[in-house]
């Protein structure tokens, strides 16, 4: 970025800081900080937490959310002997997401905010947080991906790659620029008012964001730096769960259409299965009728069960065989047009030493079921009744 437009912002931003601070002055707010073996960490954060106290006369409370770490960590929390700062220990439960939960349950005060306990997160930051709620906006992120944000050089490509895919993935369900932050500000009466939350894994910020329906969401410039005591605790295992959450949040947000899109992806994933055993077949030396055939037959299982884990997640209570024998029912006009144009094509249009002439026959056949299911749905089940020409004869 340019240098004197970098200057300038940060300018910007210090003077908005200054000007509205007597707001902030008068907010009493809660910060929830989730802790997982941070001993270290804590006495450094609380005091950069009273350091920005005392300069502004803030009024807050500090809540750690501890997950049984037994590493001293509430230890240090009563040593630090500030009587604004208390530490809860879960024992049994464990998760970053349920933690900031449970401590904005048990938050005093109408301001919530969230944050890490490793440093990542820039406390002289906390009051323009607040400023964004007080100027109108619902929530209010720290953002590395705006402009005036950064993150340490030394993050990985590989973590710098993940976030960015991570953030991409939620891009339907909000425009902001870093949905994944974990450090962030909202009203307490908001989140009474969430509905069902449920969040897996480690972005509970992309859930308050949803559930709670939020249409304002402003960002906050922050300088993201690496954490130097300690270590991160996002595994590829929470990372994973990730796909999981996104699934649930777009089924929230979009409803019918989450489902036509899970069903849409299936099929894609049942051409592929068809195009593979059909080639293994070939390679074992069977004939192409059976080549087809297999292919079909598979990818009409395979297509059968996904639907019913994931498209149609919602109805797994009837029995398989039943459910599966109306799948076939549904589908077996397709499924025989598929077969006899694949067949047809194969024999009549395809040269036998062609290299995926097969495949490609296999791929019209696809094609042929799917159009063909369409076209009879358009025009025979759904067909359209002209209902004002109708009128018209009639009177
Ligand atoms: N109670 C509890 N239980 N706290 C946890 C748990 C848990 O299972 N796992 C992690 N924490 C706490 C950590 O102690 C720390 O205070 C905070 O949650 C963040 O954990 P890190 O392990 O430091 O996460 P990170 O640095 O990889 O991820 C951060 O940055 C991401 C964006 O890059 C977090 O802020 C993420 O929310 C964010 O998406
Ligand atoms: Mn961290």
């Amino acid at each position: 970025m340019d240098d004197l437009l970098e200057m300038a912002v940060e300018n910007v931003s210090n003077e908005l800081d200054e000007a509205l601070a007597g707001i902030v002055v008068h907010t009493p707010f809660s910060v929830i900080v989730p802790t997982y073996r941070e001993a270290e960490n804590i006495p450094l954060l609380l005091a950069e937490l009273d350091v920005l106290r005392q300069a502004n006369d803030l009024k807050f409370e500090v809540l750690f959310i501890d997950d049984d770490s037994n590493d001293g960590s509430v230890e240090a929390v009563k040593e630090s002997g500030f009587d604004w700062a208390r530490i809860v220990v879960r024992k049994g439960e464990r998760g970053l997401s349920t933690a900031v939960i449970e401590g904005f349950r048990q938050a005093q005060h109408p301001v919530l905010i969230c944050m890490d306990c490793d440093l990542s997160h820039p406390v002289d930051r906390i009051p323009s947080l607040i400023l964004m709620l007080a100027s109108g906006q619902q929530m209010a992120v720290g953002s590395r991906y705006i402009l005036g944000g950064s993150t340490d050089d030394d993050w990985g490509l590989f973590r710098w790659l993940n976030s960015r895919i991570a953030t991409i993935l939620a891009r339907p369900l909000t425009r902001i620029k870093d949905p994944m932050s974990g450090f962030f500000s909202l009203r307490r009466s908001d989140f009474q008012r969430a509905e069902d939350l449920n969040p897996v894994g480690y972005k509970i910020a992309l859930e308050l964001m949803v559930k709670c329906g939020f249409q304002n969401v402003g960002e906050v410039p922050i300088a993201f730096s690496d954490r130097v005591h300690g270590e991160s605790k996002l595994s590829l295992r929470e990372q994973l769960k990730y796909i999981q959450h996104l699934r649930r949040l777009y089924i929230h947000k979009f409803g019918e259409a989450m489902h036509l899109a899970q069903f849409l992806v299936v099929g894609a994933s049942g051409v592929v299965i068809n195009l593979a055993v059909l080639s293994a077949l070939r390679v074992l030396g069977s004939s192409n009728s059976i080549a087809i055939a297999g292919g079909i037959a598979v990818s009409v299982i395979t297509n059968f069960l996904l639907n019913r884990r994931f498209s149609f997640s919602y109805a797994r209570r009837p029995e398989i065989m039943t459910q599966f024998i109306g799948f076939l029912g549904a589908s077996a006009v397709g499924i025989l047009v598929n077969y006899f144009v694949a067949i047809y094509v194969a024999t009549y249009w395809i040269s036998d030493d062609s290299r995926f002439g097969l495949q490609a026959a296999a791929v019209i056949g696809i094609l042929s079921g799917v159009a063909f299911n369409f076209i009879g749905n358009r025009f025979f089940v759904f067909k359209k009744r002209h209902v004002r020409n109708q009128e018209a004869e009639e009177s």
